[in-house]
């Protein structure tokens, strides 16, 4: 079918498509939600779990969205309508909605980094505890929050507004080599600080006793975080290889995705646990803002911890950049595509009902956190079950078919059958029981009459 008769741009090369899926990986996941989820579940249990779940869920998981996008060639709702029947047709405005809850508050958090980038320049981190609580209260919540929510915006508005080619493809050019080196170089700063051998034990010398003892809470939030930092469940990889031109071998470009995410996400880890500890301040702690507080009271009590917190939190600001226009480009693709839409009126409308749904986290952190575990611990699981079950039970031939394209191994039939049954039964039964577990969780949390 054709896409309402609009000729839809392309990827102008494999590494475009490949560092634009990279920078919709890595960003606040990986920085802002990454860190407090290990540090809640343990430090290095957690890792080990979360590595094994990025091999064995999240890569055929991302490579059931890189085979509908691809073969379909169109956005989230339309693929969805065109491989689906019955009820499954309307899977893609699951995906829909779980992009605009994420997308609501993901803006208000990353309006929170150019915020503390900010302060980081004026030399204005609280250097105590209890200073960072306070300067959170004034950062996190309020009329500047919604000011810095707004801002990020504009920034989401004005590339996603220039194109697949001219803005996503060019910005994740941009964007990717120059957060992945200014992570490295912290890194390397943090080895030389007095905290990180204590850091590094705490965060790379799992105790597998912990695994099993907390597993009901390891498991889900690996899971969960698994899918969130890979971008899965919310149909952004099904719509950037939906403009994906010729067939490429998609397992080799999911693993450089894979990689890459991971080796960020685990590099953030050298950075934070080490000032965390330098700093006298314990990784552990509950919340969003933990991140915030307890990062800037440490940075603010090092030699040059203002410029160099400046520069970490401007590095987190712009992979949420990265990842942000992926998720305006779900919704975005859709109007343009099926309604026809031109593409900066669709975004100018897209950013402004963002902005609006955005103000209530902006101005109540409370409501902020619950709109994370709500989305990150039910909306993305379920989505990402309904879409991996589907494909993998109802639309195996075509899906299998699909991913031998581009594979020149003569094995290629063999390794798409058992991709099939990697999806069918692990990936499916991770993520039934994460889904379980994460409405427990989320259930238990809600204020209770
Ligand atoms: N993967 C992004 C991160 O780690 C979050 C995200 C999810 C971005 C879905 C786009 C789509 O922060």
């Amino acid at each position: 079918m054709s896409s309402a008769g609009i000729s839809r741009e392309q990827w102008s090369t494999r590494a475009g498509f490949v560092l634009a899926a990279v920078g919709s990986a890595v960003g606040l996941g990986n920085i802002w939600r990454f860190p407090f989820v290990a540090a809640e579940s343990g430090g290095a249990e957690f890792l080990l779990v979360y590595i094994l779940f990025i091999c064995l869920v999240g890569l055929p998981a991302i490579l059931t969205e890189f085979v509908v996008g691809r073969k379909t060639g169109r956005n989230p709702v339309s693929a969805l309508q065109e491989i689906g029947s019955g009820l499954w047709r309307y899977l893609g405005w699951l995906f829909v909605l779980t992009t605009f809850v994420v997308m609501s508050y993901y803006s208000v958090v990353a309006g929170w980094t150019v915020r503390y980038a900010l302060l980081g320049l004026e030399g204005q981190y609280a250097a105590s505890m209890s200073g960072a609580e306070q300067q959170f209260l004034q950062v996190g919540q309020g009329i500047q929050t919604v000011g810095f929510h707004a801002l990020f915006l504009v920034l989401v508005f004005g590339i996603v507004d220039l194109g697949v080619q001219r803005g996503i493809e060019l910005a994740a050019k941009l964007m990717v080599p120059v957060i992945v080196l200014i992570l490295i170089g912290l890194a390397g700063w943090a080895t030389t600080l007095e905290g990180a051998s204590e850091a590094y034990s705490f965060y790379l010398s799992p105790e597998l006793g912990a695994v099993t003892a907390h597993w009901t809470s390891i498991v889900p939030s690996a899971a969960g975080q698994a899918f969130f930092t890979l971008s899965l469940g919310f149909g952004v990889m099904l719509v950037y290889s939906s403009y994906l031109g010729e067939d490429r071998n998609l397992v080799t470009d999911g693993s450089i995705i894979l990689g890459l995410d991971t080796v960020v996400a685990v590099t953030v880890g050298l950075i934070i646990f080490p000032v965390l500890f330098t700093g006298g301040t314990p990784p552990g702690g509950q919340g969003v803002e933990v991140l915030f507080t307890s990062l800037s009271s440490a940075f603010g009590g090092l030699s040059a911890g203002g410029a160099i917190g400046a520069v970490f939190f401007a590095t987190v600001a712009i992979a949420a950049l990265s990842s942000a226009i992926s998720l305006i480009e779900v919704i975005v693709s859709y109007l343009v595509d099926e309604r026809g839409i031109p593409r900066r009126r669709a975004t100018g409308a897209i950013c402004g009902a963002l902005f609006v749904f955005g103000i209530a986290p902006a101005v109540d952190t409370d409501l902020l956190e619950l709109y994370d575990g709500f989305a990150d611990g039910v909306l993305v699981v379920l989505g990402g079950l309904l879409f991996t079950a589907y494909v993998s039970w109802m639309w195996a031939d075509e899906a299998a078919e699909e991913l031998s394209h581009g594979i020149t191994n003569s094995n290629s039939g063999r390794l798409s059958r058992c991709w099939i049954w990697l999806v069918r039964v692990p990936v499916v039964t991770v993520l039934v029981v994460s889904l379980v577990l994460g409405v427990a969780e989320v259930w238990g949390e809600c204020p209770h009459i």
